[in-house]
């Protein structure tokens, strides 16, 4: 088996009236054109609420706490395998905004999954689900 570098990165599932936040990755990204939870790599010395809020008002200008550990999930994407870790997001400051992605789509979490999410979110989606 191949060792393949493993990156630390943390997603936002953030919720308002009942529909949660998708961001779609733009056309120079990896996974250009899927959809996404908002989210990026943790840096050294940082905690995963630590790091999730600073790629939040970095990817959408808003100030949050994380509230709650969701889930993870590992998995091989473009040659690195990415540990994603999802938070729940209740509480945010601030109107979500594209400082990164292509587009933002508030929906119900069933339609979220309906849409083309990029694969690692996928589970995680699930899990948030089934933990309601
Ligand atoms: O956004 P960033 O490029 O920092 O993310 C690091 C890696 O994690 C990328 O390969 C990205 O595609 C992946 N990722 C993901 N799902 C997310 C956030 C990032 O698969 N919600």
């Amino acid at each position: 088996m191949t060792n393949l570098k493993t990156v630390e990165v943390v997603a936002a599932i953030i919720e308002l009236d009942g529909k949660i936040l998708l961001a779609q990755r733009p056309p120079h990204a990896d996974q250009a054109g899927l959809w996404e939870f908002a989210g990026g790599k943790v840096e050294a010395g940082e905690t995963q609420p630590q790091a999730l809020t600073r790629e939040l008002r970095e990817e959408l200008g808003i100030d949050a706490l994380p509230a709650r550990y969701v889930a993870s999930h590992q998995r091989e994407v473009s040659g690195r395998m990415i540990h994603l870790h999802a938070w729940h997001v209740v509480a945010f400051h601030g109107e979500p905004t594209r400082h990164y992605h292509s587009a933002l789509l508030w929906c119900k979490p069933a339609d979220a999954l309906k849409q083309r999410l990029a694969p690692a979110d996928i589970p995680l989606l699930e899990a948030f689900m089934a933990s309601r």
